[in-house]
């Protein structure tokens, strides 16, 4: 994904050897934030999100719906929150461009409400990203599936259908997320009942659904595999809070566990949107307490080692993966990690393995032998999760990390310094 601006610049020292002991308010979650402001698209009335959390990542969807034509309003809550305001009553232009998809894949979430309400779009084709060559077939496949007619010219999907989408069943080859999200949302407001099989089944899904079901639609089975929607011929306005961030939950329980610590994780039941990771984080040797509005994280003073295999919902989320593998680096033995989502997730083992990590990989394979200690070094982050890896070791680690290509950072993760801080630990950003 592209940076821009100063941001390019910015870096992040770390002060190693720093215990993250403390309460997290955890924000919403990216994941189920972008969809839900694509979902606006959807009606012509007002739509209310609350807790959106302050991303990059959201100001890119923000400024992709202002191209469109959507009008909308930011107050800050807080923080960490946000409640946005937002009117789809005067679109005018039906393209994503690729100054703003080249930025963030998740800029295919248009296609769908676009497509569903107006008839007719183009988006850009996403082209490479460093974690994998991410295609879009099967979201273009659904479309179609749904009798739009699409094709690719000049670097854009085209897609049309302007005699109204018509309700279809539709199998996934592979669980797909936003492909999942994509569908529910083109047909919503399609002619008749549509199946989808093979659904996605992430928390994330199931808050739009759910979301999309408050403004008068008619899904059901989300958070199955098997979801129907009956169409319907307009939605109304909302008022919808997005779900907490089980992936940020996840990363900042990690910090406790690697630095010896403890965290409260605030804002959420994250050992039910989290179920795989609590128990193999369990085995790691961290302690999960139910606490009232949340979940605490505790180090029991060990680390064992562990097998992972990333897998879609409810399995072992492959957002938590390299966050995970900085654990491990320090665990007492040896370790696997099998990524099978994305095909280039291991780019963080070579910046491990400069702070002293022992880790082989064999393909999508890494066997981790765990090293008594990690060292400070200078890094650069290759993608969001990826970031946060290099942070957690550089916490654990002697010496000092330096983190470089700190944009990548805050795509997804919001007031890193200010988290952290509350915890009584200290990361500085500086250009
Ligand atoms: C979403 C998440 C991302 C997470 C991923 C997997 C958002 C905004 N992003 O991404 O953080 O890592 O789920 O949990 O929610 N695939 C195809 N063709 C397609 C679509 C996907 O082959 O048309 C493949 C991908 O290459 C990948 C697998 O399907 O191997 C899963 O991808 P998918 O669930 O679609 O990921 P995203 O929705 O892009």
């Amino acid at each position: 994904m592209v940076g821009h601006g100063k941001k390019m610049t910015e870096k992040i020292k770390i002060q190693g050897r720093q215990i993250v002991n403390g309460v997290v308010p955890i924000s919403g979650a990216k994941n189920a934030a972008l969809p839900l402001l694509a979902a606006v698209l959807l009606s012509s009335e007002k739509v209310l999100l609350r807790n959106v959390p302050p991303l990059e990542d959201v100001k890119t969807m923000l400024s992709l719906l202002d191209d469109i034509g959507v009008r909308f309003h930011t107050r800050v809550d807080s923080p960490y929150a946000s409640t946005i305001e937002l009117q789809a009553d005067a679109v005018n232009d039906f393209k994503a461009s690729y100054d703003i998809v080249k930025r963030m894949r998740a800029s295919i979430l248009v296609l769908g409400p676009l497509l569903a309400r107006f008839g007719e779009c183009s988006v850009s084709l996403p082209g490479g990203c460093a974690i994998g060559v991410r295609p879009v077939d099967l979201h273009l496949q659904g479309m179609k599936a749904l009798g739009a007619t699409v094709s690719l010219k000049d670097g854009y999907i085209h897609a049309r259908s302007l005699h109204g989408l018509r309700g279809t069943e539709y199998e996934f080859p592979i669980s797909s997320v936003t492909g999942t999200e994509n569908m529910i949302m083109a047909a919503a407001l399609a002619d008749g009942k549509t199946i989808l099989k093979n659904a996605a089944r992430e928390p994330e899904v199931i808050d739009l659904a759910n979301c999309l079901n408050k403004m008068g639609a008619c899904i059901s089975g989300h958070g199955s595999s098997i979801i129907e929607i009956d169409g319907v011929a307009n939605l109304h306005g909302v008022d919808y809070t997005v779900v907490p961030d089980r992936i940020e939950a996840g990363t900042y329980a990690i910090a406790a566990g690697i630095t010896n610590g403890c965290v409260d994780l605030m804002g959420g039941n994250f050992r039910e949107l989290l179920p795989h990771f609590v128990e193999k984080m369990t085995q790691a040797g961290l302690i999960f307490t139910d606490i009232e509005g949340g979940l605490r994280a505790e180090s029991s003073g060990r680390i064992y080692p562990i097998d992972i295999e990333t897998s879609p919902f409810p399995g072992y989320p492959t957002d938590l993966q390299a966050q995970s593998m900085a654990l491990l680096c320090i665990a007492a033995g040896t370790s696997n990690i099998h990524e099978n989502i994305w095909e280039n997730r291991l780019m963080h083992v070579a910046e491990l393995a400069r702070m002293g990590a022992n880790i082989k990989v064999t393909n999508t394979h890494a066997c981790i032998y765990g090293v008594d200690k990690l060292l400070g070094a200078p890094v650069y982050a290759t993608d969001l999760r990826a970031s946060f890896s290099l942070v957690l070791a550089g916490l654990a680690a002697e010496g000092v990390t330096v983190l470089d290509r700190v944009y990548h950072l805050d795509r997804g993760y919001s007031k890193i310094e200010k988290k952290f801080a509350g915890c009584g630990v200290k990361i500085e950003r500086f250009r």
